[in-house]
């Protein structure tokens, strides 16, 4: 597999694979012993193996945007990781949106049992355009590694309101986005970017999918501006949004969304607003994942350091643990962006007190912290 890194992958001399978890390791080796390149992770559980799909980089600036593509791992015990290569190639013709240099970001991947496909989502933005476009791309494969077929990357729900956006809020709205004196928070708060983007759909950046114990899957992410989060209900293929949606935590400008159950409870833990830069990182619980969703804080317990900026990681997944009863790893990324194939990542245990979720350091762990 050491053939499909690309040439800017940093060579080292073979190495064992990572017994134990050390989050913010200078380099996660996989068993290869190359520092895994999955960035802006999500993991698909099949059977008793993880697959951890996330942002393949480069080095220098240019590793910011998609040269490569998705990366898959597989491990069964979350700590030796196996290359299974590109899952999702960016493509070499420049027609195509999804051609090298553009930026995919946040790939998540579920299992759709009608269909029998895997079905990949993720965050893409048009080369050259920076972050304007905020499209929901999403590809499918017949092999859980791959090669996934790009089918489309699209703004959500044209012509379609949130069902909880009211006639009342959607006037309040409409006039609102007239007001040149609002700025983009309060325009955010009431709606007025969804009543600007109505026709053309609705912006989707930051990402995450969850697949619930019904089959029933959704789609959360960043819209508006950034200003709201937007759940989407999926299609029975899982390859579009349905009209049921709903946007949440109006104008709390939460990116990085990561959704898990604990019985059955849904959690988010997500980030604030600050591009590449660490932030202090927020949680929330609802008895549905449409809501209502209760803010419950920033979920880490350490240093006023560890809580500004949440161990220097930014979240991007939850990872159920298998064969233990509620057990969940909060999955974050430490980036580099100015070398993006140095991000490392930082997973910790999560811990509930009296039911909402902490995250505390540990320099180095295994899943006995579980038991
Ligand atoms: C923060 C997001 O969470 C990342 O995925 C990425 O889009 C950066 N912003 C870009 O600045």
């Amino acid at each position: 597999m050491a053939g499909l890194f690309s040439c800017n992958q940093k060579k080292t001399a073979p190495r064992e694979a990572q017994k134990t978890i050390k989050p913010g390791a200078e380099r996660w080796l996989d068993t290869d012993g190359q520092h895994i390149n999955a960035h802006g992770g999500g993991i698909y559980i099949e059977d008793d193996t993880y697959y951890w799909f996330g942002e393949h980089k480069i080095a220098g600036e240019e590793g910011n945007r998609a040269m490569v593509g998705v990366q898959v791992y597989s491990s069964k015990n979350l700590t030796e990781w196996t290359n299974e290569g590109v899952a999702l190639a960016v493509h070499g013709d420049t027609k195509s949106m999804l051609q090298k240099g553009s930026t995919i970001e946040r790939p998540k991947v579920i299992y759709n049992d009608k269909t029998g496909k895997y079905v990949m989502w993720f965050h893409h933005e048009l080369k050259g355009k920076g972050y304007e476009a905020a499209l929901a791309g999403v590809a499918t494969a017949d092999k859980v590694t791959g090669p996934y077929t790009y089918l489309t990357s699209r703004r959500l729900h044209p012509g379609v309101y949130p069902k909880n956006f009211t006639l009342e809020q959607q006037q309040l709205a409409a006039t609102a986005l007239k007001d040149t004196s609002l700025k983009r928070p309060e325009l955010g708060r009431v709606g007025a970017y969804l009543v600007r983007d109505y026709e053309g759909g609705q912006m989707s950046r930051d990402m995450t999918l969850f697949k619930d114990a019904d089959g029933t899957a959704y789609h959360i992410t960043a819209s508006e501006e950034n200003q709201t989060l937007h759940v989407s209900e999926l299609t029975d293929d899982f390859t579009k949004v349905t009209d049921n949606y709903v946007r949440i935590l109006p104008g709390k400008r939460n990116e990085a969304p990561a959704v898990f159950k604990k019985d059955s409870t849904y959690y988010l833990i997500s980030s604030g607003l600050t591009g590449w830069k660490p932030n202090p990182a927020r949680s929330a619980k609802a008895p549905t994942i449409f809501g209502p969703w209760e803010e419950l804080g920033n979920p880490v317990r350490g240093s006023e350091e560890d809580l500004k900026k949440t161990f220097r990681s930014q979240s991007t997944y939850v990872i159920p643990v298998l064969g233990k009863q509620n057990a969940f790893i909060f999955m974050g990324d430490r980036w580099a962006p100015k070398n993006p194939i140095d991000g490392t990542y930082v997973w910790l245990p999560i811990k509930f007190e009296e039911e909402n979720p902490t995250l505390r350091w540990l320099p180095e762990w295994d899943l006995s912290e579980f038991d």
